[in-house]
C-alpha cells in the first residue's frame, strides 16, 4: 500500500530542506516557548492502597512513578538563531493557498509576530487566536496567565482555503436571546477559544509534556484543510495533528527531534497503516 504519512525524527529544518516549495497545505506549529527549563511529565501509575493518601470519595491510594517524558525549552538565540530560519523553510513550503498556525506562550508570542509580518508580510496575518482554559493553580499576585496564543498567516491573502461550514460550532452565551432554531445549531466560534486542556486522565493522554487537545487541531485542520490536502507539524510532540488528520482524511507530515516523542506517535498509532517512518526513527 502506497504510504500517505510521514514521520520523521530529527531537526526539521533539515527535513524541510529536503520537501519542495509549496508542497503541503496547512502547517501547524508548536513550537518550545523558550521557557528557560525543561519541560518534563511525569508519568505516574497510581493504584489503591489501604494505608496510602485519602483521595477522592474516601478512597486511598498511592502512587509509584513509571518514568519521565521531557525536551528542552531554553534557547540563546530563540528568534533569529532557532525560529527565523525554520519559519523561512515553512513559508518556501506551504502551497499557494496554504496556511500556517503558529502556538505560542505569551512570553514570546510578540516578537514572533514581528517575525512573521517581515517573513509572511503584514497583510497575510489573518488572525490571532486566543485559546483559553481554566485549570491547575492560580496565582494571587498577578493575573493568572491561562492562555495560549495561535497566529495564523496565509500565504496569499487574496486566496485561501477556510471551510466555515466545516467548523464544530459552539452554545450561544444566552441562548435564549438567539431563539430555539438558532440556540439547537450552536454558533461559529470566534478569535476566543475556550477549550479544556487535554484531560489528565483519559484515552487522549499520551503522558508527553505539553500536549495539545485534540479538539484544538481538529478546528484548525477542519477549517484550512481539505480531505486528503497534505498537512505538516514539524514540532509534532506527541502527534495531536497526525490524530485530528486520521479524523478527518488529511495526509501529515510530522517532525519531531526527540526520540521519545516518536516512541510517543509509534504508540499512538499503532495499527494505522499507511504511515512511513523516517530513516532515524525506525531504529528507535
Ligand atoms: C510544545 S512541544 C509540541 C507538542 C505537540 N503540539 C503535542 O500536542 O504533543 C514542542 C516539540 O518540539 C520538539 N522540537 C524542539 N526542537 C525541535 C527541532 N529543531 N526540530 C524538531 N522538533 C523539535 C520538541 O522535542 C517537542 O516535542
Amino acid at each position: 500500500m502506497k504510504a500517505e504519512h510521514r514521520v520523521f525524527r530529527g531537526d526539521c529544518l533539515e527535513v524541510l530542506k529536503g520537501m519542495r516549495s509549496g508542497s503541503v497545505d496547512l502547517v501547524y506549529i508548536d513550537p518550545p516557548f523558550n521557557t528557560g527549563t525543561e519541560r518534563r511529565m511525569d508519568r505516574l501509575k497510581v493504584r489503591s492502597a489501604p494505608e496510602g493518601r485519602s483521595g477522592f470519595s474516601g478512597r486511598r491510594y498511592e502512587t509509584t512513578s513509571v518514568g519521565s517524558l521531557a525536551y528542552a525549552d531554553s534557547f540563546d538565540d530563540y528568534l533569529g538563531g532557532f525560529l527565523e530560519p525554520r519559519l523561512r523553510e515553512v513559508h518556501r513550503v506551504l502551497s499557494a493557498r496554504g496556511t500556517l498556525y503558529v502556538h505560542l506562550g505569551w512570553q514570546e508570542v510578540h516578537y514572533v509576530k514581528v517575525l512573521l509580518d517581515a517573513i509572511f508580510g503584514r497583510t497575510s496575518f489573518l488572525n490571532e487566536i486566543v485559546w483559553a482554559w481554566d485549570y491547575g493553580g492560580k496565582t494571587k499576585r498577578r493575573w493568572p496567565p491561562k492562555h495560549d496564543d495561535i497566529l495564523v498567516y496565509v500565504k496569499d491573502p487574496r486566496r485561501y482555503t477556510f471551510n466555515t461550514d466545516a467548523v464544530d460550532r459552539i452554545p450561544y452565551m444566552a441562548p435564549k436571546l438567539a431563539g430555539p432554531q438558532k440556540a439547537a445549531f450552536g454558533k461559529f466560534p470566534t478569535d476566543a477559544w475556550w477549550h479544556t486542556i487535554v484531560p489528565t486522565s483519559g484515552p487522549e493522554r499520551t503522558g508527553y509534556p505539553t500536549q495539545k487537545p485534540l479538539g484544538v487541531l481538529r478546528r484548525i485542520v477542519a477549517a484550512s484543510s481539505k480531505p486528503g490536502d497534505f498537512v505538516l507539524d514539524c514540532f509534532a510532540g506527541s502527534g495531536t495533528t497526525g490524530a485530528a488528520c486520521l479524523e478527518l482524511g488529511r495526509r501529515f507530515v510530522l517532525v519531531d527531534a526527540n526520540p521519545a516523542a516518536i516512541r510517543v506517535m509509534r504508540r499512538r498509532f499503532a495499527g494505522v497503516a499507511g504511515i512511513t517512518w523516517g530513516p532515524a526513527a525506525s531504529s528507535s
